[in-house]
């Protein structure tokens, strides 16, 4: 009898006894059948379950079209790569978000004030901030599919592989001994882990070496060595790899000419730290003390993908928070907290957030964090949080030639403060929001009925208003109620020419947390049907209890209370 160890093409390894003479089935190889089958089983299964997440935002991305929230950018003429627009609802919900988080920052904190600077700046800003010279991606071209690749994300996807293959032995392990399993030691001593995971620690080591220079023709030399195929063409006819800035430039005034070149700004931050000076002066501003501003943002990003998670003109929320030399740990300790209890608030679920602490910081950082959520396509970045020291406002100083110190009168002394940045994409939270609302139900008779589950009040109509049908006056007395409701909160009329049923699910569609319908009754007993999205339950109430029922659940001031109560510890 011969044990052979062998590989199935997915890379398995099985243990299968192979009888010389006869093949007598054995309990090993009646064992390692079982477990086989099992394992392709799992991997059907952790694929069905990667189809259902990409079909799932699929539906997301053409119900976010169909109703309105976000269109590709100038569709008729076949659009524009991962540049998008957002339609009359989409415009809604984004403004609640910007409001919710401005409203975070200027209410809840009695140190910081708001800012609106240009997108275009004196072109020495970017010299000054280091993306002139290193706001670059490393991009390789496959010869054959004629597609452009960020190096480094070949490469992170191989690490990724490694550590996927890790996992899957690990998982496989501990499905089969079940409470026995103690996973420290089965890390420690099984061949196939640690195989993996010396590949893994090799490839990070070099692509970490590479990536610091940045040295490029190491990072090609790791793609061949790695013997990474392009994904479409399946080939490994690689360019070389050459550095790419992400920055957008284009000329001002009439002249073309290298003088003229000006940039459209890759971050809001730098339009902060050069107005830092004028908002300390002229609005006495003492330390510590936050600027905030929400605004556009442009990248020339080689691979836009998964909609709006990476575009190439984005909107951002940043504020920074300037500190004492010294304090900024307590400060960045602070902030991480405080801007978690904010996306905690929304009641989008703990456990869908966490996160990231990088390990490798940026020259002028001295602490960064991510906050992630969890997207159908796993847990992603949402917004950083990075203590930059004073390197941006001591870059400015040195090349405006200004001197941007701060006077401390309890010091005595002058020091270019310290500055902790919050930064979080509009587009990345509204993706967030939507990924968590879009819901598909069963109901009792079988129809499926897709609801979004939004945060009350982020909803882009708080409340319709519907009459039964035209007869009676229900039509003047539901847009009298629209009329003394809109002042209050988004408010919207309901046209009488659908069922009761489709009106009902074309706002459950939308997110519309209440309907209100007039029926016949109402104007004899000044009582409407009040209808709450997520339950489907009714309640016949007063036209007059309609505000109060309504109001504080759908305001931004429900949210913001929630988020001061929780950071006043901090
Ligand atoms: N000022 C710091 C800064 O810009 P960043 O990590 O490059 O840091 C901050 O960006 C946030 O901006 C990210 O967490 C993300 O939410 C958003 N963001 C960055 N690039 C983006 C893109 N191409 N598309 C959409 N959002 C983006």
């Amino acid at each position: 009898m011969q044990k052979t160890v062998c590989s199935d093409s997915y890379g398995f390894t099985r243990y299968s006894l192979m009888l010389a003479k006869e093949r007598v089935s054995c309990r090993f190889y009646k064992k390692s059948c079982i477990f086989a089958a099992k394992f392709r089983k799992n991997r059907k299964q952790s694929k069905f379950k990667i189809k259902m997440a990409e079909d799932v935002f699929k539906k997301i991305v053409s119900h976010c079209k169909e109703y309105g929230f976000v269109f590709p950018s100038s569709e008729i003429y076949d659009g524009l790569a991962a540049v998008y627009d957002y339609g009359q609802n989409g415009v809604e919900l984004k403004n609640n978000i910007k409001q919710y988080w401005w409203q975070s920052m200027v209410l809840l904190h009695e140190n910081i004030v708001g800012l609106d600077a240009s997108i275009f700046m004196h072109p020495t800003t970017w010299k000054a901030s280091g993306h002139v010279d290193a706001f670059n991606d490393p991009l390789i071209d496959n010869r054959d599919s004629k597609k452009r690749y960020r190096a480094d994300n070949l490469i992170e996807d191989q690490i990724g592989k490694y550590e996927e293959k890790i996992a899957k032995e690990v998982a496989k392990a501990a499905k089969r001994f079940g409470d026995k399993f103690d996973e420290a030691q089965f890390r420690a001593t099984n061949p196939r882990v640690l195989e993996n995971q010396k590949k893994r620690d090799e490839l990070h080591a070099r692509y970490t070496e590479a990536m610091q220079g940045p040295d490029l023709a190491a990072l090609k030399q790791i793609i061949l060595d790695e013997g990474i195929v392009d994904p479409i063409s399946g080939t490994k006819n690689w360019t070389d790899v050459r550095q790419f800035n992400l920055m957008f430039s284009t000329e001002m005034g009439s002249l073309s000419d290298a003088t003229n070149k000006i940039y459209l700004r890759p971050e809001t931050a730098q339009g902060i730290f050069v107005n830092y000076l004028n908002v300390q002066k002229t609005g006495r501003m003492k330390l510590p003390f936050g600027i905030c501003q929400i605004g556009k943002a442009f990248r020339n990003e080689i691979v836009a993908r998964q909609f709006v998670f990476r575009m190439r003109e984005f909107e951002q929320m940043e504020m920074q928070f300037f500190c004492q030399p010294g304090t900024e740990m307590k400060w960045f300790e602070y902030w991480k907290k405080a801007r978690l209890a904010w996306h905690k608030a929304l009641g989008m679920g703990d456990e869908n957030y966490r996160y990231h602490d990088h390990e490798k910081l940026a020259h002028y950082a001295n602490a960064a964090t991510d906050i992630e959520f969890h997207l159908p396509f796993g847990f992603k970045e949402v917004e950083g949080i990075h203590s930059r020291t004073d390197f941006d406002l001591s870059q400015h100083e040195k090349f405006s030639g200004r001197g941007i110190k701060y006077f401390d009168p309890e010091r005595n002394e002058s020091y270019v403060p310290y500055d902790v940045e919050t930064s979080i994409g509009v587009d990345r939270m509204f993706l967030s929001v939507m990924c968590h609302s879009y819901t598909e139900e069963t109901l009792e008779n079988g129809e499926t009925r897709v609801v979004l589950k939004l945060p009350e009040a982020l909803a882009p109509v708080k409340c319709a208003v519907f009459p039964l049908d035209k007869k009676d006056g229900l039509p003047e007395l539901a847009h009298e109620i629209v009329d003394n409701l809109k002042f209050h909160f988004n408010t919207h009329y309901g046209d009488p020419k659908d069922s009761i049923g489709k009106r009902y699910r074309r706002q459950d569609a939308v997110g519309t947390p209440f309907c209100v319908t007039v029926d016949h009754e109402t104007p004899k007993d000044h009582k409407v049907t009040l209808r709450f999205r997520d339950t489907m339950e009714q309640e016949r109430v007063d036209i007059d209890q309609l505000r109060s029922i309504i109001e504080d659940r759908v305001s931004i001031t429900s949210l913001l209370k929630k988020v001061a109560n929780e950071i006043k510890n901090y």
